[in-house]
């Protein structure tokens, strides 16, 4: 295991027990609204203090993006982007589904190593650029499902921006048809982490940020699957948007994407 990885599933285990500790008996004086429908707590800016100087110490000349406002801005080229808590709002109500992720770009801007890891289950979903995708140590694949009938997909619900929220419930009555069921788990660095392992066949969510996915991403095409924009685009970083699968549930997504969203592309 290179140094990079080993630091990333440090940071993100010892970020995870610092979640544990305060998990269900979180003080409501220690949530901070952050914008509209926005919260953090000081569980998510204690996870990040303790990455953030993992990282820093580990690689100086790396630059760093936190969702929380932590920085660095080194002169290798490469660039850490981390989650501290992804899921805040199911942490503050006691809903057992949040995750670490932490994701490193080279100095090409390609993702070359990510780590989600669930502290409640103990999971770590790990992956490094051209040599797959691993859960607690065993390799992992996207699913092999290819019949809508039995697709598990997985989705995040626009809660704020209700402009597109319109092409979001017609493109989710489409799903409907084509799925056995949806599930909208509260966390996207587990969801991306659960369509690289095959519990989920795929994954859509329109307008993340790239601590949300950055990981996620890297976990899935390590996986075998297939990561998009809703335009289609392989880099998502240009839209934000991610549909993500198995090579029949990517195409089938995306394809619902497009005409749903086409007038927000
Ligand atoms: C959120 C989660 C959620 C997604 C939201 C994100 P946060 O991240 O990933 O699943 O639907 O768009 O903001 O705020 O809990 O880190
Ligand atoms: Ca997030
Ligand atoms: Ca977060």
């Amino acid at each position: 295991m290179n140094r990079e990885l080993e630091t990333a599933i440090n940071a993100a285990k010892e970020a995870g027990n610092i979640a544990i500790q305060t998990f269900g008996e979180l003080d409501l004086a220690k949530i901070h609204p952050k914008d509209y429908k926005d919260f953090v707590t000081e569980v998510d800016s204690a996870c990040e203090q303790r990455i953030a100087s993992a990282i820093t110490s580990a690689f100086p000349d790396d630059s760093m993006l936190c969702e929380e406002g932590s920085t660095a801005n080194g002169t290798s080229g490469r660039k850490w982007i981390v989650d501290p808590l992804d899921g805040t709002l199911n942490f503050i109500h006691s809903f057992p589904v949040f995750s670490i992720s932490i994701a490193l770009c080279d100095s090409k801007n390609d993702l070359v190593t990510g780590v989600v890891y669930q502290p409640v289950l103990d999971e770590l979903f790990t992956a490094e650029k051209g040599k797959g995708a691993s859960l607690n140590g065993n390799p992992i694949h996207v699913s092999s499902r290819n019949d809508p009938e039995h697709f598990l997909i997985a989705t995040g619900i626009p809660f704020k921006e209700y402009h597109y929220l319109e092409s979001y419930v017609s493109m989710l009555k489409d799903v409907i048809h084509d799925s056995a069921g949806i599930r909208r788990a509260g966390s996207a660095a587990i969801d991306l982490a659960y369509t690289a392992c095959g519990r989920f066949d795929a994954f859509w969510e329109y307008k993340l940020f790239p601590w949300d996915y950055s990981a996620g991403v890297l976990l899935v095409r390590e996986a075998g699957g297939i990561v998009t924009s809703f335009s289609g685009n392989g880099d998502v970083s240009a839209h934000h948007s991610i549909v993500a699968g198995n090579p029949v549930t990517h195409p089938l997504i995306l394809e619902k994407a497009k005409k749903h969203f086409h007038e927000h592309l």
